[in-house]
């Protein structure tokens, strides 16, 4: 019986291009996606941006654009690459939409109704330059364990030491570099504590008739995280946030975390009201239809314990399957831009390599356990160009021809016994896949992919054709090796097929024999004629890949790469979670764009210069700063310069961003940039005349 599935993955934040550790997850959901309509199932595949959220809203201010206009240019691009990519989605949206506010408000208002939502004044540090709120990961400073500077406001870097940003020695906010303050703010909690009855029953199957949640590691973890207490769930921040308002509480806005899977129901219903599809016949909690979300092992909590919990709460039915993904290496390590392998999806696509390789390298590696993938480069290319060309397309275009040639397209009326033999045990090795699909075993289906090909690929050595086809008298013989080929390349196309969509679909018109699911791969096509072969894929030039390394280095900083929020659910009463961020931390050998992104450079006017009592190193300056107001900054340089009145009214450079620094004479607000050797041998570095005070050096 046919089974209804709605199936999502999770949703790029909208503040960057996608990276390949992005697709790894998404290529994971629509093989799935795929297979499953193979299996005659009736599947509706949804996602969106996600589109709300501190850093989105500061992105978008760094930009100089809105934050909607901001996140359509992402999500336009992100659509792009999926498009490139073969995504089949029957939807994809943004969530910052009219369906996603409604049901985010819905979904709230029946929390609260039901007495789950709770309020009570939390402290959390404020920006007193920049009038906000700090999520942890913008605040920085000095780590109250080992004294490394410019640790973010959760953990250090240097020490592991997990703290509270208020733990921070000399903390400042990233945004402004202000100190940050304590203030009082009355925050929402949603009482996930009241649901532990229902996760357990969640986790044991219970609501699945059975059918487990989750691969046992992540159900394992769920329940780790519930023994270890439910703590409640800060689900509100203030404004300025890019968000939708909660709706009886002025000036408070959900969560980003809050609206976010909302965004997968907004995008089904989005759908739905298209399409003329019933959306409680999918959400309501007596749904007979499944819900199976794709996501990646860094954010199990927000799936695993909150969205079940706010479903259930909202009186809408539970999700059927979380299927969690590992990350992705590049080369047997973590990203990097330095060495070019933090690779956006553009750049793989610019390079000149094909998407199906990808699909297909990610598919040769998934299976059901969220274990880190790894994208060997030469294992890529080796693996692509020996499967796909050499074991699958081979074995058409060394067939083909001779069809056309000698049988007028036409393939054999039979097979011979030996072949009858071989064809039982290649359809013996095929049945299982898509149990495998099912199961999330790509990887083994992968396995059986090759080793079908083997088996055709032996029969083919052992008849050399080529050689055959010198000889008259070998004529049908010929002719049944050739057919069985390629009926046997067709059921190695119904295998890839979730795979590889186009490529096989060049392969079906080639064939003139749709696949329109596993079993009709199984056909012998005795007698059926075909249309001439076309190359179907060309192997991997490793120049590509090359290039594609080179121009991730170049495109060094053009992605600030999102951090997923923090992963404790322990942390989430005392403070908000952390929320994505742009802080990448890559390593240092050189720094790209983002990371000088991170200098606020400024032109200062100088409206004042002088000596500074009881220092014979500084100057101390006055600037005007146009919209940043005015900058004391007392600076080294006294040695060069020994008449500073002489300086007034130079358009001098400054960092805007650096931590306010005490000194002995007073609060040092930046520094001033000059070149040279130190000592008498510094040199101020100025903006031509027309540089407005306040202007930012780009
Ligand atoms: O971690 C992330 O990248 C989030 N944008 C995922 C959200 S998934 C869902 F909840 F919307
Ligand atoms: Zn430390």
């Amino acid at each position: 019986m046919s089974r209804r599935l709605l199936v999502t993955h999770a949703l790029p934040y909208a503040n960057g291009p996608l990276h390949l550790g992005h697709m790894l997850g998404y290529i994971q959901t629509d093989i799935w996606v795929r297979a499953q309509r193979m299996m005659g199932n009736e599947v509706y595949f949804v996602a969106a941006d996600d589109a709300h959220g501190t850093p989105i809203m500061l992105a978008a201010e760094k930009a100089g654009l809105s934050p909607e206009a901001f996140i359509e240019g992402i999500r336009a691009s992100h659509e792009a690459d999926f498009a490139a990519f073969h995504f089949s989605y029957d939807n994809y949206y943004t969530t910052h939409s009219d369906e996603n506010r409604e049901l985010a408000s819905l979904i709230y208002t029946r929390l609260r109704d039901s007495g789950y939502i709770a309020k009570r004044s939390i402290q959390q540090l404020f920006d007193p330059d920049k009038l906000m709120f700090l999520p942890d990961r913008y605040i920085k400073g000095t780590c109250p364990k080992c004294g490394t500077p410019d640790q973010y406001g959760d953990n250090c870097e240097n020490c592991g030491a997990t703290y509270a940003p208020t733990d921070l020695i000399n903390p400042y906010s990233v945004v402004s570099g202000a100190t940050p303050v304590l203030r009082d703010s009355e925050h929402y909690f949603f009482e996930l504590g009241k649901f532990e009855t229902l996760l357990r029953d969640w986790f044991g199957g219970k609501l699945t008739h059975g059918a487990p949640v989750a691969n046992p590691g992540v159900v394992a973890k769920l329940k780790e995280w519930l023994d270890g207490g439910l703590k409640d769930w800060d689900i509100s921040r203030d404004a300025p946030y890019f968000g939708f308002p909660i709706p009886d509480a002025p000036g408070k806005f959900f969560y980003v975390w809050l609206d976010a899977p909302v965004g997968y129901l907004a995008s089904f219903l989005n759908l739905c009201n298209k399409a003329g599809l019933k959306f409680d016949d999918f959400l309501a909690p007596d749904s007979d239809a499944e819900m199976h979300h794709f996501i990646g092992k860094d954010i199990i909590n927000f799936h695993g314990l909150f969205w079940p919990a706010m479903l259930h709460g909202a009186k809408l039915r539970t999700p059927t399957a979380l299927h969690v993904n590992g990350y992705l290496t590049v080369n047997g390590a973590k990203m990097s831009k330095s060495r070019g392998t933090f690779i956006q999806a553009r750049t793989y696509l610019d390079a000149g390599l094909h998407p199906e390789f990808l699909r297909y390298y990610f598919a040769a590696m998934l299976s059901d356990t969220p274990v880190d993938v790894d994208l060997d480069l030469k294992a890529f290319e080796e693996r692509v160009n020996s499967h796909l060309i050499g074991k699958w397309v081979n074995i058409a275009s060394r067939t083909a021809g001779f069809v056309h040639k000698f049988f007028d397209g036409r393939l054999a009326a039979q097979f011979s016994e030996e072949q009858n033999e071989l064809w039982r045990v290649l359809i013996s090795h095929y049945e299982g896949v898509p149990a495998l699909y099912q199961s999330g075993e790509f990887a083994e289906a992968m396995r059986r992919f090759v080793l079908i090909a083997d088996l055709v690929n032996g029969h083919i050595a052992a008849k050399a054709p080529w050689a055959m086809a010198k000889n008259e008298d070998q004529r049908e013989e010929l002719h049944q090796v050739c057919s069985f080929s390629l009926a046997a390349f067709r059921l190695l196309g119904g295998l890839l097929k979730p795979v590889l969509p186009v490529t096989v679909e060049a392969a079906e018109q080639f064939l003139a024999a749709p696949i329109a699911d596993f079993d009709s791969a199984c056909a012998t096509l005795h007698n059926h004629t075909i249309r001439a072969f076309e190359p179907l894929l060309s192997r991997i030039d490793p120049k590509h890949i090359e290039a594609m390394v080179e121009a991730s280095k170049e495109s060094m900083g053009t992605t600030p790469e999102p951090e997923s929020a923090a992963k404790n659910p322990a942390k989430k009463d005392s403070q908000p979670m952390t929320e994505n961020t742009a802080a990448a931390t890559q390593d240092t050998a050189t720094i790209g764009i983002d990371d000088f992104a991170k200098l606020d450079l400024r032109v200062g006017k100088v409206l004042a210069c002088e000596f500074v009592d009881g220092s014979d190193k500084l100057l101390r300056f006055e600037l005007d700063a146009g919209s940043l107001g005015k900058r004391q900054i007392f600076s080294g340089i006294r040695a060069a310069y020994a008449e500073p009145e002489k300086l007034i009214g130079r358009n001098v450079v400054f960092i805007a961003n650096l931590a306010p620094r005490k000194m002995r004479f007073g609060l040092s607000e930046g520094m001033i940039l000059s070149a040279g050797d130190g000592g008498s041998d510094l040199f101020l570095l100025d903006a031509d005349n027309g540089a407005k005070p306040g202007a930012t050096v780009r």
